[in-house]
């Protein structure tokens, strides 16, 4: 079978859909596999408890309910009404944005909102003097979040920006970093200076590092982005007010200039497909015009769902006492995990500021975390090696980008705690026979 250049862009092997895939096996397997890979949310039984709650009342007003009235019909292409009313009221009552619901849309969770925004602002444009100028995304911090990869259609796709690298101190022990946005490098870039640049775009709390740009930082590109007249994405898969897995404290910023994406996912219903988009109104008309090409219409369970919870806040309130202190006591957990196994070796962490990760470097490592990758798989462990993380960086010359792991926290204690034991044991072998 031909495919297209556009379909091969697709078919071909992607760290995403070996991230996915894993995944997949993981839970099907036979055997138990110590899943730190994919990005799957915790199951926390009290959370479920309210879903599952909110599900059975869906048909208690039988078949004329309104949830039931809503799943048996398609929304208009920017979604459920009535969600996005309850969303308007919700945001309003948490935040002083003026929010109308011109400014919100849904689509089938975050990552199609990326391949819409991506490809709205990434790509071929007309310049003024009749010529084409191609655009690409910049990302101000790598590593950043894998599945921004191959998402555009068109393009030199995106150009990402090296870490500073800082040692800090967490809860007053050493062993641990932090990356920082390089605002030299960002403001040297040639592509910025030369129209070349067509949003700039960033996850925070950031996948795969946990790392939480300072609200300095996000002035810092909210103005960089107006004075390009650019849009600056704001990643908000785990920031607050849901799932509200971050420790720093920090503000959610948005204005018309900013284009700030949430998702139902992370607060532990990633199968019902559900993305909220907070923008200017011309960028919410741009995606309900796409959800209509691409989708028809978005999914609307997830909004059936989820909309008594956001109406009388029970979702925030989930948010705040169930679903970041669990996250919080794991990132804990796996800190304590981690130092007991490789505390004697140059192993270094992330700065544990939110997102359901850790991020371990294993500096000098005599092999890359991509051959690693397949060691642990071996012993049925699965993490996911650093070099899938720099879309858009040449990371040749730059041994940083090889020697990192992401490892997710959402799972179980047991599961923590045996993958954590194979990592030790594994890396430990490889330091001592260096
Ligand atoms: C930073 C980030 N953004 C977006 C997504 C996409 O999530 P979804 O499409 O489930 O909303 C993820 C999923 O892992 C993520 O980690």
């Amino acid at each position: 079978m031909k495919f297209s250049k556009y379909g091969q862009q697709f078919t071909k092997p992607s760290s995403l859909s070996q991230i996915m895939d894993d995944l997949g096996d993981a839970l099907r397997s036979e055997t138990p596999v110590y899943l730190l890979g994919g990005g799957n949310p915790a199951r926390i039984d009290k959370v479920n408890e309210a879903y599952l709650k909110a599900y059975n009342s869906l048909g208690a007003g039988g078949i004329g309910s309104s949830a039931i009235e809503s799943i048996t019909n398609y929304s208009n292409p920017q979604g459920d009404a009535k969600f996005i009313d309850t969303l308007v009221d919700f945001f309003h009552r948490h935040y002083d944005w003026q929010l109308t619901r011109d400014n919100i849309a849904l689509t089938n969770g975050s990552q199609n909102a990326f391949f819409y925004l991506f490809n709205l602002f990434g790509g071929q444009f007309a310049a003024d003097d009749g010529e084409t100028v191609t655009k690409s995304i910049l990302l101000p911090l790598a590593p950043e979040y894998v599945g921004y990869s191959d998402v555009q259609i068109d393009g030199k796709h995106f150009i990402a920006i090296k870490p500073e690298i800082e040692e800090v101190t967490h809860e007053g022990e050493s062993g641990f970093y932090k990356y920082r946005v390089d605002f030299d490098a960002l403001r040297d870039l040639p592509a910025l200076k030369n129209g070349e640049i067509g949003a700039i775009c960033c996850s925070r709390p950031t996948n795969p590092t946990g790392n939480v740009l300072t609200d300095e930082e996000i002035a810092t590109l909210v103005d960089i982005a107006k004075q390009y007249d650019v849009p600056l994405i704001i990643d908000n898969a785990y920031g607050e007010p849901f799932p509200n897995v971050i420790y720093p404290n920090v503000k959610l910023h948005w204005d018309n200039n900013t284009i700030l994406c949430f998702s139902l996912s992370k607060i532990g219903l990633p199968g019902v497909r559900t993305g909220i988009v907070v923008a200017h109104p011309e960028v919410i008309k741009a995606i309900s015009s796409m959800n209509a090409v691409v989708n028809l219409a978005p999914t609307r369970f997830g909004a059936a769902v989820a909309t008594p919870l956001f109406e009388d806040d029970t979702l925030k309130q989930l948010c705040d006492d169930t679903i970041k202190p669990f996250y919080a006591k794991n990132a804990k957990r796996a800190v304590d995990l981690i130092k007991a196994e490789l505390g004697d070796y140059p192993v270094f962490i992330h700065k544990p500021e939110g997102a359901i990760f850790l991020w371990v470097w294993f500096k000098d490592l005599p092999i890359t975390t991509t051959e690693l990758y397949d060691r642990l798989k071996a012993k049925n462990t699965l993490i996911v090696p650093s070099e899938y993380f720099y879309p858009g960086l040449d990371i040749e010359g730059f041994p940083h980008a090889y020697e990192c792991v992401r490892m997710s926290i959402a799972a179980d204690e047991q599961t923590l705690t045996a993958g954590i034991k194979v990592i030790g044991e594994v890396v430990r072998e490889l330091y001592d026979h260096r």
